[in-house]
């Protein structure tokens, strides 16, 4: 399982960049507009830092209107990913793009069935999204294993994005499950380089160095 950063937060992406485990970026309108900056101008300055897939999202309901914000989007770079939501228009928009060689993916999956129409109408990715299922007391694990088990039985290669992951258990059921990529908030990836046996076993090797070499 490969990671993804889910961030439209640059000091963040630049922070995670510099230790080599993202490949890429994917941000959502909610993460943007938290930022309060121009979408192109974000969108533009992360491709500067990270050289792998780079969703953006369209906000527009209908497909002709999700296409044209899509051709805006391919032109900010050449690994930008169209983020489209998992409704009808969606999907005629992601048949559309697909012809056109444009990646895609599709956003706010919340089942096998969405996942896999989502997959036969072209995407390039799916990006089911584990955690809010898991706010409503629905097991969005199980979820990523269906889809997986599913493209599996079918030779699909779209590729499956776990999405709204809260936290490192999320990562390890992920990887677990097949899932091709896990996109995650900076915190958890954070959360995931601590340990409290790390912790404490660097500061018993400094004293134990500080007490050999340095007390004389
Ligand atoms: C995925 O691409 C979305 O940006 C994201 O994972 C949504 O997560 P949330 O449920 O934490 O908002």
């Amino acid at each position: 399982m490969r990671f993804f950063i889910d961030t439209a937060n640059v000091d963040e992406i630049r922070k995670a960049a510099k230790m080599g485990f993202i490949c890429g970026v994917t941000t959502n309108p909610s993460l943007i507009a938290k930022e309060g900056r121009d979408f192109k101008e974000v969108i533009k300055e992360i491709t500067q830092i990270v050289d792998g897939p780079i969703s953006g999202e369209v906000i527009s309901p209908d497909a002709a209107g999700m296409i044209a914000e899509a051709h805006d989007i391919v032109k900010i770079h050449k690994n930008m990913v169209v983020k489209v939501p998992m409704t009808a228009a969606g999907l005629e928009a992601v048949h559309e793009l697909s012809k056109e060689g444009i990646k895609t993916n599709v956003t706010l999956v919340f089942s096998a069935t969405q996942a896999l129409l989502a997959a036969r109408s072209g995407a390039t990715y799916v990006s089911p999204f584990l955690g809010r299922l898991d706010d409503i007391s629905t097991d969005g694990i199980a979820l990523i294993e269906d889809i997986v088990q599913i493209f599996d039985i079918a030779g699909i290669e779209t590729q499956i994005i776990a999405a709204s992951i809260r936290h490192p258990m999320h990562i390890l059921e992920c990887a677990k499950a097949g899932a091709d990529i896990a996109t995650v908030p900076f915190k958890v990836l954070m959360q995931m380089i601590d340990n409290p046996l790390t912790k404490s076993g660097l500061e018993r090797f400094q004293k134990d160095w500080d007490n050999a070499f340095h007390n004389s």
